[in-house]
């Protein structure tokens, strides 16, 4: 099952996992913030999109079980990646982090500094990157040098076409690029329309996404059977 994106709940996936067999999990997991746009494509009322599982109670129903699949499934030395909320969301963001602090060791909570997007007096201009493993003392991957820990040179992508809530493919490959090395497997469990596979396949890693959906299952085929970078 590498290098293959599947159109299923990305808990059946995980059991069919096996243990300690993941180098990096790296995923944009729904916020739990009931995220909702006009529409990707035209700002008219009937295309409105939203987020599977989004919606904070949907949330508070996912997330523990989902850290207790990531602990089986990733390597003793392997890294976990989540995009989280930043703003008011940060509340869901805390339970997150509070979760993994029983479980795991947080390494890095890194605020990503996007376009600026909606808001009333405030208008939402970051996330919350959240880098853990296993509580051990083995040395996880870490490419380059020492860096900041926020990210502030890559834009949000202001009118996404593909998913409501596509990520920059040049922030995926940044975060790729820091914390797996060539060859290594990156799975992604909510795969949207694909950015982290299309990323880990751009720098030579191996993947496995899942995604519920079936049109976004179907962007991730697309953009996965392009050849040139360029194009995708
Ligand atoms: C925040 S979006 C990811 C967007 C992605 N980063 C991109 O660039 O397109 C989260 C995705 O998880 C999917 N999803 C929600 N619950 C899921 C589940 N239980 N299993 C698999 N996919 C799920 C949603 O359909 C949505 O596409």
């Amino acid at each position: 099952m590498i290098n293959t994106v599947i159109n299923d709940d990305c808990f059946n996936v995980m059991f069919d996992l096996d243990f300690n067999s993941i180098d990096a999990v790296i995923s944009d997991i729904p916020y739990g913030i009931a995220y909702e746009t006009r529409g990707t494509k035209t700002r008219s009322q009937d295309k409105r999109e939203s987020v599977a599982n989004d919606k904070p109670e949907e949330f508070d129903g996912f997330y523990k079980d989902m850290l207790l699949h990531f602990k089986r499934i990733i390597k003793p030395e392997g890294v976990i990646i989540l995009f989280t909320a930043g703003g008011t969301g940060i509340v869901k963001t805390a339970q997150l982090i509070t979760e993994i602090d029983k479980n795991f060791k947080l390494i890095q909570c890194i605020p990503w500094l996007k376009r600026p997007g909606m808001g009333g007096n405030y208008r939402s201009s970051y996330e919350v990157i959240l880098i853990f493993k296993k509580d051990n003392n083995l040395k996880y991957t870490f490419n380059g040098s020492q860096r900041k820990n926020y990210i502030d040179n890559i834009a949000g992508i202001s009118k996404a076409d593909r998913h409501a809530t596509e990520k920059p493919l040049a922030l995926m490959e940044d975060v790729i690029k820091t914390h797996t090395n060539k060859g290594d497997l990156v799975f992604d469990p909510f795969a949207g329309s694909g950015s982290t596979l299309v990323a880990a396949k751009n720098l030579g890693r191996n993947y496995i996404g899942a995604e519920l959906i079936e049109k976004h299952y179907k962007t991730c085929l697309e953009r996965l059977s392009e050849k040139k970078r360029g194009l995708l």
